[in-house]
């Protein structure tokens, strides 16, 4: 499913060198976060005045939100280093103990989906993060002896967007954890703003904030829309993005204003349509719609129920009065109890 819609999958990753130079370098290159970002920039001043390390940071939240480029920033703003790699690419404990024996003080260590790490991998991390020390056994069978390393302290960084998935001693070594939320129109505008003066192609707020109104909440999305806004008006037009040009491009690409994209779509047809408006388990919805219950909690969900389309309730998934409007089918609302015969 998700493939037909690639361009708006906001999970795929990216390496190509233009997000590389869209990424925001410094906390005041950083659009919106509020809060996240007012605590995180008391916390990284706290801890250079007293000359300490930060203390370890959880962040979660959908993808595409900000959390990789929050990470590297931190490890700007404390001048360290950052080593980059993630959960499911931790495979043994030995390929951590390797990492963390080669973290220098003030060094910040990234694992993405960090809710992947596999049990034994975690188990070496518990004592690294709490007292940067590292139990390794050397030899095999009786001639097996366990030391103890002394690490530097470094900053471990963890992202995930299922922070339900993480094991409870680990969650609770960190010291900061902040969620992520979906980004408004006009902090979208501005990211829109900034990427296209740093991709030399200058828009104005009109059309920046029908970029952003587009985007799903989600400045990943956002920047991809842009860059082909941009593609269409180099083509079609002068170059320069005028409200026409985003207007057509949008339209060209199936792209709908108000944020929603093909697969949320698929999701409230599949709830309605299919299942009445619910309430069905995430699960049932999934296997009909051919997808992974995990995307669908992780990607599609999140915004529909910030949006207010969907409920979560304890018998199952449930589309709002909303949704219905959206897609133009009557409401009806299953919460109350069916009218009975007689
Ligand atoms: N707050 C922000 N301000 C400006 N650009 C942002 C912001 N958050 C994300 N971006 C842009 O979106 C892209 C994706 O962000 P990323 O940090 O990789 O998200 P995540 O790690 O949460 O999936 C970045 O390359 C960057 O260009
Ligand atoms: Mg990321």
């Amino acid at each position: 499913m998700i493939e037909e819609t690639r361009f708006f999958d906001p999970n795929e990753q990216v390496s190509d060198e233009k997000e590389f130079t869209l990424r925001p370098k410094t906390l005041a290159d950083f659009v919106g976060q509020v809060n996240l970002r007012r605590n995180l920039s008391v916390f990284i001043e706290a801890a250079k005045k007293r000359n300490e390390s930060l203390e370890h940071v959880l962040f979660y939240g959908p993808p595409g939100l900000g959390k990789t480029s929050l990470a590297n920033i931190i490890a700007n703003e404390m001048n360290g280093h950052i080593k980059i790699t993630s959960g499911p690419a931790i495979e043994r404990p030995g390929d951590l103990a390797a990492i963390l024996t080669n973290l220098s003080a003030g060094d910040i260590l990234f694992i993405d989906e960090i809710h992947r790490l596999n049990r034994s991998v975690e188990e070496v991390l518990y004592p690294a993060m709490e007292d940067f020390e590292l139990d390794i056994v050397i030899g095999k069978g009786p001639a097996a002896r366990s030391i103890r390393l002394n690490l530097e302290r470094f900053t471990l960084v963890g992202a995930t967007t299922r922070v339900g998935s993480l094991s409870a001693p680990l969650r609770d070594r960190f010291g900061i954890i902040e969620k992520f939320d979906f980004y408004t129109p006009e902090e979208l505008a501005k990211i829109v703003c900034r990427s296209s003066t740093l991709l030399d192609t200058p828009i104005g707020e009109e059309s920046a904030l029908m970029v952003a109104e587009s985007s799903r909440g989600t400045p990943r999305i956002a920047n991809r829309i842009l860059k082909r806004v941009r593609d269409w008006s180099q083509v079609v037009s002068d170059g320069s993005i005028s409200v026409d040009d985003v207007r057509a491009s949008l339209d060209a690409m199936g792209i709908d204003t108000t944020g929603i994209d093909q697969n949320d779509r698929l999701y409230l047809d599949t709830l309605i349509k299919k299942f009445s408006g619910g309430p069905v388990g995430v699960d049932t919805l999934a296997a009909s719609m051919s997808e992974e219950s995990e995307t669908l909690e992780d990607v599609i969900e999140p915004y529909l129920l910030q949006k207010g389309f969907i409920d979560r309730t304890a018998k199952g998934r449930m589309a709002t009065a909303l949704a219905y409007d959206y897609l133009g089918v009557p409401f009806k609302d299953t919460n109350k109890n069916q009218p009975t015969l007689f």
